[in-house]
């Protein structure tokens, strides 16, 4: 029998072999599409201070560095970020990304104070503030999303956005998307539009958006606990995904 892992340990566990799985990369791609038709305004070089959440092994962090003043790359499990770590060993021009081992609940963390361009520099600042949080794939996973918007909206500026891409659950073959191997340690089978926008604006973002982003084939176990083998094997089915979209208006 295989065993079930969850949580952190799942994801330790899966780190190493994370991108060798072609419909991760593929997710991250249309996640990064969906962002930069959603925010026009992110094109502008170097003027973004990004927070994502969930950043995993890197797939989104690296495609949306190029477009942003700068990266601060947060995960729970510790072998994802060293995954992260040792790809951003690998590219010494890439000097605008922090990866961080954390699963934040307050904005006041001092984990994410330091500038990844300056991290001397701003020591002694109180907390640090973002123009854009992203968390791609991650919301599902989430115990309290309540809790972790209001964390977001703390982390932002005035004016800063959320910008959160996750499948949905549009009913109940969303289950599908995980194997049954891995079901254990996910907290919901996608997001839903109407709850996420209401918890959105609970937390105190304005303009909020749920949109579709776009939509993916993946393969899916034929019957419950047939296996699929990274990301290959059983049969296809199509999954949508939403862009949850919202705007902190005014100073904490
Ligand atoms: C499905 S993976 C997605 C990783 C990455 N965003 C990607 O698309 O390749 C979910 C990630 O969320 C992280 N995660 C799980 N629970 C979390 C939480 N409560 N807060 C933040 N991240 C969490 C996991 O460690 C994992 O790296």
């Amino acid at each position: 029998m295989t065993e079930k892992l969850t949580g952190n340990e799942r994801f330790n566990a899966e780190a190493a072999s994370w991108d060798s799985n072609p419909s991760v990369h593929e997710a991250s791609t249309l996640a990064l599409k969906s962002i930069l038709e959603h925010l026009p305004d992110i094109k502008t070089p170097n003027s973004f201070d990004v927070l994502e959440i969930g950043c995993g092994t890197g797939l989104l962090s690296f495609n949306i560095a190029p477009y942003v003043r700068s990266l601060t790359a947060v995960d729970p499990a510790q072998g994802m970020i060293n995954a992260f770590n040792a790809k951003l060993a690998a590219k010494p021009h890439v000097r605008n990304i922090l990866p961080v081992c954390a699963e934040l609940s307050d904005p006041y963390d001092g984990r994410i104070r330091l500038d990844p361009l300056n991290r001397d520099l701003v020591q002694n600042l109180p907390s640090r503030r973002f123009d854009l949080i992203l968390s791609h794939l991650v919301l599902h996973h989430i115990p309290s999303l309540e809790d972790t918007f209001k964390m977001m909206y703390g982390c932002l500026k005035k004016g800063g956005r959320v910008a959160l891409t996750d499948f949905e659950d549009f009913g109940s073959e969303a289950r599908r998307f995980h194997p049954e191997a891995k079901i254990e340690g996910v907290q919901r089978h996608g997001i839903r539009r109407a709850a996420v926008k209401e918890l959105l604006e609970m937390a105190g973002f304005r303009d909020v958006k749920v949109e579709t982003a776009f939509e993916m084939e993946k393969w899916v176990e034929e019957y419950p606990g047939a296996g699929v083998v990274k990301g290959e094997g059983g049969i296809k089915m199509r999954f949508p995904f939403l862009i949850c979209m919202g705007v902190k208006d005014r100073d904490d």
